[in-house]
């Protein structure tokens, strides 16, 4: 019969590679913390108009890569791309604002996407999400970055780069996308079809356009920081006398637009060159018209999306330095002995023991083997001689030292160990 395999884009997580994510996680869990962040997890299905709306109808994501289902209710739904929108949606559900509108939140999980999967893009994908909800303070947007820089270098990612930019706001970002526009008309034929049709419907999309011709075509394009107001300007000077008090270095790179329409002001990247075409490991940037769009009070948020799938594909660990390897392995030999090590192996468990054992009726070589491949700090070996005499020999696998020890002590004898060596 044939095997019904996964579908394309999406990828298991098996047990050998779960320590480093784990890792990953409970790193971002600790720093953010540290920096008064509190989890929260949203749901993986919303209704496609909530992305619809915070996202943008124009943008890729929305137009062309979202699982969007027509419910048994006749209600639209999707599985979400990102979690920013999801968690505004919470915000504003659970009027979190009514006591403070400061909300500091960051959520870990899948998103899905139907991009074209290649090395670093997948279908589901997972990220690690954070938003500072309710200040509009650039110390706001220099702090998420810091923690962003330091939650990488706490898991040894180096040879990374931020690049930041400023979008402006409603002010200032009609002027900037009319003088745009009016380039782009001009450079038509020179752009390609996708392009061509955003001059009218997405103009700044134009500038992140991966084509060569179009980057060619758009070189000395307007930039938005040349039109941004008097305030965005102050905004961003400030970000970066505060980035530069903790000696954070960054680029500023004027074609950084983002692929999602709700960004104002400050937008920022981390990216390197070690990953290929998909070189962008975070991005994030501040929404002050988000909250106010989804049906809420007019308050500001920032934030940012840490891509977990390529992160790891960064971080200087192999799977087995995250190995939980047991504490003992029992290796029993004939059916006493197995009835034993059955009995030992759980009441050892049931006081917090790692325990392997093997109820295969294996060789003790064989067992000793499977002790040894997985890592076990000691093995007991349980024969029909050691049953008689009460007595089971103990090997240290590090060492290799023997020794004797009485089985009615054994456990505590065990327990004791382990502690000693904690
Ligand atoms: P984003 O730039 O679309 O931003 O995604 C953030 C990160 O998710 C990317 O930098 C990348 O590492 C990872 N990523 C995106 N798509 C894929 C994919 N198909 N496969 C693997 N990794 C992927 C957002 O999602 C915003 N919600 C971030 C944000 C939060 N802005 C404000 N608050």
């Amino acid at each position: 019969m044939d095997m019904i395999t996964a579908v394309r884009g999406f990828k298991d997580i098996l047990p050998q590679e779960t320590g480093k994510w784990r890792y990953i996680e409970e790193t971002a869990r600790n720093i953010f913390s540290d920096f008064g962040f509190r989890e929260i997890r949203v749901p993986i299905l919303e209704k496609t108009a909530l992305f619809k709306r915070s996202i943008g109808e124009l943008t890729d994501i929305v137009e062309k890569e979202m699982y969007t289902f027509l419910d048994r209710s006749d209600e639209y739904i999707t599985l979400r791309p990102e979690a920013t929108a999801s968690i505004i949606r919470a915000y504003l559900e659970h009027s979190m604002y009514s006591a403070d509108p400061v909300a500091k939140l960051f959520t870990i999980g899948p998103m899905f996407r139907r991009e074209r999967p290649q090395k670093g893009r997948y279908r589901q994908f997972h990220q690690i999400n954070v938003e500072s909800i309710g200040l509009d303070d650039p110390r706001i947007d220099a702090e998420i970055i810091l923690m962003l820089t330091q939650y990488l270098e706490r898991i040894k990612i180096a040879d990374v780069e931020l690049q930041i930019n400023s979008l402006g706001c409603t002010t200032c970002r009609p002027d900037y996308r009319k003088k745009l526009t009016l380039f782009l008309r001009g450079k038509e034929n020179d752009l390609c079809e996708d392009c061509r049709r955003r001059i009218s419907s997405n103009p700044l999309r134009i500038l992140d356009c991966k084509r060569k011709n179009c980057i060619h075509a758009i070189e000395n394009a307007p930039k938005t920081l040349d039109f941004v107001c008097p305030g965005c300007n102050e905004h961003f000077a400030k970000l970066q006398e505060f980035l530069n008090i903790f000696g954070i270095p960054f680029v500023i790179n004027t074609r950084m637009v983002r692929g999602l329409d709700y960004y104002t002001k400050t937008t920022f990247e981390i990216v390197t060159e070690s990953l290929g075409a998909q070189n962008a490991i975070a991005g994030g940037g501040r929404y002050d018209g988000l909250v106010r769009d989804l049906g809420g009070p007019d308050v500001p948020g920032t934030g940012f999306a840490l891509g977990c799938e390529r992160i790891l594909s960064l971080v200087p660990f192999k799977d087995d330095d995250f190995l939980l390897s047991p504490d003992l392995f029992i290796a029993a030999i004939g059916d006493d002995a197995e009835k034993l090590s059955f009995i030992l192996c759980n009441r050892l468990r049931l006081r917090g023991v790692k325990v392997e054992t093997d109820y295969a009726g294996k060789s003790l070589k064989s067992q000793m083997k499977k002790s040894d491949k997985l890592k076990c700090r000691f093995t007991l070996m349980l024969g029909k001689k050691e049953l008689m005499e009460k007595v089971a020999v103990l090997r240290d696998m590090q060492s290799g030292i023997q020794e004797h020890l009485t089985i009615d002590d054994f456990e505590d004898i065990i327990v004791k160990k382990l502690q000693e060596r904690k």
